[in-house]
């Protein structure tokens, strides 16, 4: 049974709560958010004590696993403080993505969770899905053959109007994980960058991607587009079969090369995904499981190293625009 403590009580801390109030491996102890308000309400919901100073807590309930689900400028600058104080506490961190919004904090996040031999995982939950899982099979049972090329986008209403590079930073740790999970480790990237009608900032974004199995992909982003359709899409190719997982769980579709049937996995009806919650269920769920059973914190899904990576590529495609050129990374 793993103790556990959630810092940042805004809508996605609030969600963070319930799902480890519900996973009977946790036991949800304590909430904290220096918004006293905020605090409150989540310790009343739950039923748990509130604490409004992420040391005051640490000290006091001595937790197993924090959840970190501030936010702050460009929706992560806010990441750093509470995952350092918690991991330096003795504490196993998830940590709400991006990792960080500047890749020297989120190097130094993912240096002390090494150091301390503590898991430390980030919520990269658009690849904890069971279509995503199929899809993983698929690949790593050589349905694809050699890997080719991989198509991703993802779009979604965000009228936030903040740092010009909000869209990028913040909507994009999810594809360039997802592309990273099929695909591997990025190489070199290219950017272009446009603004839907109204917006001042970079809302839309086209990516060029070459992996360093070289693997060559292209990643669409927006900010732009209302919801209620589907929003998001992924192709990975190979020489002997093909791919799509449409919409993060609801189906995933195996096209083998030179055979007309193909083989579908679809979300079931009973049993199956219900919504978006799911995937912070899923990838939650995950990470209590890994600590619980004691994994080595270099085995973690969607750990802090993913988190980085994914950064860095993000990171390159900002470079990519402001500098008009292609970016290769380390
Ligand atoms: N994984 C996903 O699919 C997904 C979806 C949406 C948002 N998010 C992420 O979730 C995070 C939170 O989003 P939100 O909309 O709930 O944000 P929010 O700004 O509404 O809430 C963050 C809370 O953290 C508190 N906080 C900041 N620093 C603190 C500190 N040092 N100690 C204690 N409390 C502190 C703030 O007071 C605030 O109440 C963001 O990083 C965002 O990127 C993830």
């Amino acid at each position: 049974m793993q103790r556990v403590c959630v810092i940042g009580l805004g809508p996605i801390g609030n969600r963070h709560a319930k799902l480890y109030h519900e996973n009977p491996l946790a036991e949800l102890v304590g909430v904290c958010d220096i918004n006293k308000e905020r605090a409150d309400a989540a310790a009343a919901r739950f039923n748990v004590p509130a604490f409004y100073d992420v040391e005051t807590m640490l000290r006091a309930l001595a937790p197993d696993i924090c959840s970190v689900a501030t936010g702050g400028y460009e929706y992560g600058s806010d990441h750093y403080l509470p995952t350092m104080q918690s991991l330096s506490a003795g504490c196993h961190v998830l940590c709400e993505k991006p990792i960080s919004n500047t890749i020297s904090e989120a190097e130094e996040m993912v240096a002390l969770a090494r150091e301390k031999n503590l898991c430390f995982g980030i919520d990269l939950n658009h690849r904890f899905t069971p279509a995503a899982e199929a899809a993983k099979r698929w690949l790593d049972d050589g349905r694809l053959g050699h890997l080719l090329f991989v198509n991703m986008s993802m779009w979604i209403k965000n009228p936030t109007e903040s740092s010009p590079w909000f869209q990028i930073k913040a909507l994009h740790p999810h594809t360039v994980d997802v592309m990273r999970h099929f695909c591997g480790d990025v190489a070199a990237v290219h950017c272009f960058v446009s603004k839907g009608p109204g917006r001042t900032i970079w809302t839309n974004a086209q990516f060029n991607l070459k992996f360093k199995n070289g693997v060559v992909g292209s990643l669409t982003g927006s900010y732009d587009i209302e919801r209620g359709h589907p929003m998001e899409r992924c192709e990975v190719a190979g020489n002997k079969g093909r791919f799509v997982i449409e919409d993060m769980w609801r189906e995933a579709t195996l096209y083998p090369a030179g055979d007309l049937e193909k083989r579908v996995f679809t979300n079931p009806v009973f049993g199956g995904m219900r919504d978006f919650e799911d995937t912070f269920r899923n990838r939650i769920n995950k990470f209590v499981t890994e600590v619980d059973a004691g994994i080595t914190p270099d085995k973690i899904d969607g750990s802090g190293a993913d988190g980085l990576a994914a950064q860095k590529v993000l990171q390159a495609a900002i470079d990519s625009v402001q500098n008009d050129t292609v970016i290769y990374l380390d």
